[in-house]
């Protein structure tokens, strides 16, 4: 396939919007027994602009239904990122979204929705929260419970240019009382380079001990200037506490939250089940989020993460991996297995998972090369000498869509990978390696077909093989699994 007209298919397993433009996710919620997704639209075309907050619901977080949007851009205002929480009574959801003026200012407002959120009121005291700055967006409003019991709301947001992270605190989602700051944070040279975005803060128990709580901070940072990083935006966390007034931490820089080059604006879900802390993610990069080749639809959201801690070494860390009602949905067949001694080649549908078990010791270097039918392929591979893990996407339709588009991520890995779950849906390919102790999400362009994954080890190893393909469907009915062809050993 020439690459000049490469189309990306459309993934059948995550949320894509019918038509037009998308970034963010937004206002995440799960209300009334379904999860909503409102998210960063243009309701009038395939690039950024006429921000508004479009939405969609699922029932299973996998198949969707997109409804009319939930706040259109108006004369003058756009609608940008934003938090919604669930309360108890009327209203039952509120919103708080960054009003972006066409003079330049950036304040926070507020929207109420008494119908489960399909229809939306805005505050006539908007913007309610107004520093009279140009960069102060992204509100996200979370519950706190103070030692005594009360409980409070807090919103965060940023001063992006400043790469802070600002803190208020308020009882009735109305008047809001500033707390606190925290950032910059970085090396010096971030100044003017570097805009943080997207707050959130999560309260995790760390091995699930809930004596033993820690704050996480998420952040989004996407480079800007004269002359910006081309590896352009990317996640990190700082793990910490939070004692309703300020945010503090022993750590000196951000941790990379994904390594790969599409993952950002990843924020939780408030008010989930069993209060799992769920995160989406936009799948794309700012670098050339607007250069995709998809129609009519760009942008395309990240399968639903569960957030976790736990103590790797002596420290905690970020845990991430789809939860596995999502992997049981996807997967609905048992898994077969296949033990591998030598080279093979497996051919997925392209919309496809794979699981691989190995031990590094055993297999030396490990490569699996992913190829479709277009002039491009990705490869992984694990050296057991440097310990890293690299993930190279490249090739002339990698090349055709942007200069900052072929790409090799690497990861650092503490501790051996001896497990890996990738998650092929069409252009989306996320790896989840080690149980989500590193995750690697990127856009990929293999063509619209079968995949073929080629596996080979420095030594003959035993690497044991699972893959299942999930039949195309609309994202609207129902999903089944299949396991594919099983000739393999
Ligand atoms: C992050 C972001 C946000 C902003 C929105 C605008 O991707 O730049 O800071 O609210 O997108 O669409």
């Amino acid at each position: 396939m020439p690459s000049h007209n490469y189309v990306m298919p459309r993934p059948t397993f995550h949320f894509t919007p019918q038509r037009n433009w998308i970034n963010d996710p937004n206002g995440l919620v799960h209300h009334g027994g379904l999860w909503h997704l409102f998210y960063q639209y243009n309701p009038e075309g395939p690039d950024w602009g006429n921000m508004s907050w479009g939405h969609a619901t699922s029932t299973d977080l996998q198949h969707w239904s997109e409804h009319p949007v939930a706040l259109p851009y108006s004369d003058g205002e756009q609608i940008y990122s934003g938090s919604i929480v669930a309360t108890q009574g009327e209203p039952q959801l509120t919103a708080f979204y960054t009003s972006a003026f066409s003079n330049g200012r950036q304040a926070q407002s507020k929207a109420t929705s008494i119908d489960g959120g399909f229809t939306w009121e805005q505050d006539p005291h908007n913007p309610v929260l107004d520093r009279g700055t140009n960069a102060f967006r992204d509100p996200k409003v979370i519950r706190y419970a103070d030692a005594d019991g009360t409980d409070r709301w807090v919103l965060l947001a940023v001063e992006a240019e400043d790469r802070q992270v600002l803190f208020y605190s308020s009882t009735d989602l109305s008047n809001w009382e500033y707390r606190s700051s925290f950032g910059p944070l970085g090396p010096e040279q971030d100044a003017g380079q570097l805009v943080w975005e997207c707050p959130d803060l999560i309260p995790l128990p760390v091995d699930g001990d809930p004596e033993n709580l820690r704050w996480v901070l998420l952040i989004s940072t996407n480079a800007v200037g004269e002359d910006p990083d081309p590896e352009g935006s990317s996640m990190s966390y700082l793990i910490g506490d939070f004692d309703g007034t300020s945010f503090t931490t022993e750590s000196t820089g951000l941790t990379r939250l994904d390594h790969g080059r599409d993952f950002y604006a990843g924020v939780t879900f408030d008010n989930a089940p069993a209060n799992e802390k769920i995160m989406l993610g936009w799948m794309s990069n700012w670098a050339y989020a607007g250069d995709i080749p998809s129609a009519p639809w760009r942008g395309a959201m990240s399968l639903p993460r569960r957030l976790s801690l736990r103590t790797i070494d002596g420290f905690p860390r970020l845990l991430q991996r789809p939860p596995e009602f999502i992997l049981e949905q996807i997967a609905a067949v048992p898994a077969g297995r296949f033990e591998l001694a030598q080279a093979a080649e497996v051919v997925l549908s392209g919309h496809s998972l794979l699981e691989l078990h190995w031990d590094p010791a055993a297999t030396g270097r490990l490569s699996l090369k992913l190829q479709g039918d277009s002039d491009a392929s990705v490869d992984i591979e694990h050296s057991p000498d440097t310990g890293a893990l690299r993930i190279t996407r490249h090739g002339a339709a990698v090349e055709a869509i942007h200069a900052a588009f072929p790409s090799t991520s690497t990861i650092a890995m503490d501790a051996a990978p001896v497990q890996l779950l990738l998650s092929l849906d069409g252009p989306l390919l996320e790896l989840f390696i080690n149980d989500g102790e590193a995750t690697a999400s990127n856009l990929i362009v293999l063509g619209a077909g079968a995949v073929t994954a080629r596996l080979d080890s420095d030594l003959p190893g035993c690497v044991t093989v699972t893959t299942f393909d999930v039949p195309a469907s609309d994202n609207l009915s129902a999903l089944s699994s299949a396991r594919s062809a099983t000739t393999l050993v």
